[in-house]
């Protein structure tokens, strides 16, 4: 049995100043490569509603959805410390049915902990999730489920007064029970204030190098995103490129009948095309 990543680990990871690598997955092939790497956290999240499915927002996406995903990338990472984004509108109507839908993603997905996009409307919900016995992420800055009220993201804390307000937020967050924190589009230097200062690990998605660990989407990261990407988007590969040359290769060699030759061919038994063609009188 392959020993697994715990919040303890990540603790350590961050009294001790190492770095944690996270990526946001949605497959169970891509989390078993990434379980191969030493990623150490996967966070299922709600980009998968524009990266798998196509939509314009994070809105659309669903638990059951968001379930069936990450139980997924469970079954191809089971050493990776596995955390599981609460779509909208499974926090926001009631606090039974926050404490619910957390309990989903522990008992059918495997999580070791969800995530919730917050502002201080959400305390009371990441302290209950959290008095439940479920480990939880606070996402606070750029919140992406918050498109309709905001139309558009642009860089958080990036005046002193937006600062201090993130960094009593990121505080009150921890306080309520937060064990750990995602920052996302926040400025450098309030990233790095809020990561000395918190007790929790504080993960980075585009806010600065100073946090305790970096988060980016697995496609971004392999190049597979096209069109605009948000600045702090990396890629490392670009498999955009490579697909396409992949699929357009297979595309031709079916026209061209080069594919499927004999190696990628099944064949009858010896002799059975002789007692087929008599069975058939041919
Ligand atoms: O939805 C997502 O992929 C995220 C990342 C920032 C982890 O929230």
């Amino acid at each position: 049995m392959e020993t697994r990543i715990t919040i303890s680990d990540l603790f350590e990871a961050k009294r001790s100043n190492r770095k944690i690598a996270a990526i946001s997955c949605y497959d169970f092939t891509a989390a078993r490569l990434v379980s191969q790497t030493d990623i150490e956290m996967i966070i299922v999240g709600d980009s998968a509603s524009q990266l798998v499915l196509g939509y314009d927002s994070t809105m659309p996406v669903t638990m059951d959805f968001m379930t069936a995903i990450t139980a997924a990338v469970r079954r191809g990472a089971p050493n990776v410390f596995l955390v599981a984004d609460m779509p909208f509108l499974s926090y926001q109507v009631t606090i039974p049915d926050a404490i619910r839908n957390a309990g989903r993603f522990i008992t059918e997905s495997g999580v070791q902990m969800v995530k919730i996009e917050a502002t201080s409307a959400q305390l009371d919900v990441i302290k209950a999730v959290s008095d439940a016995g479920i480990a939880v992420m606070a996402h606070i800055g750029i919140r992406p489920q918050s498109i309709s009220k905001v139309g558009r993201f642009k860089a958080e804390a990036t005046t002193a007064e937006m600062a201090a307000q993130l960094i009593n937020l990121a505080d009150l967050m921890v306080r309520a029970g937060a064990g750990s924190l995602l920052l996302e589009g926040a400025a450098a230097e309030v990233a790095q204030i809020i990561t000395q200062r918190s007790e929790v690990p504080v993960i980075s998605c585009g806010s600065g190098p100073c946090c305790d660990g970096q988060v980016l989407v697995a496609p971004d990261v392999l190049g597979l995103t096209q069109g605009p990407s948000p600045k702090f988007a990396k890629s490392y590969e670009n498999l955009a490129e490579r697909t396409l040359k992949a699929f357009q290769d297979y595309s031709r060699e079916i026209k061209s009948n080069e594919y499927p030759d004999n190696d990628h061919s099944y064949h009858m038994k010896p002799g059975e095309v002789d007692k087929l063609k008599k069975i058939l009188q041919l």
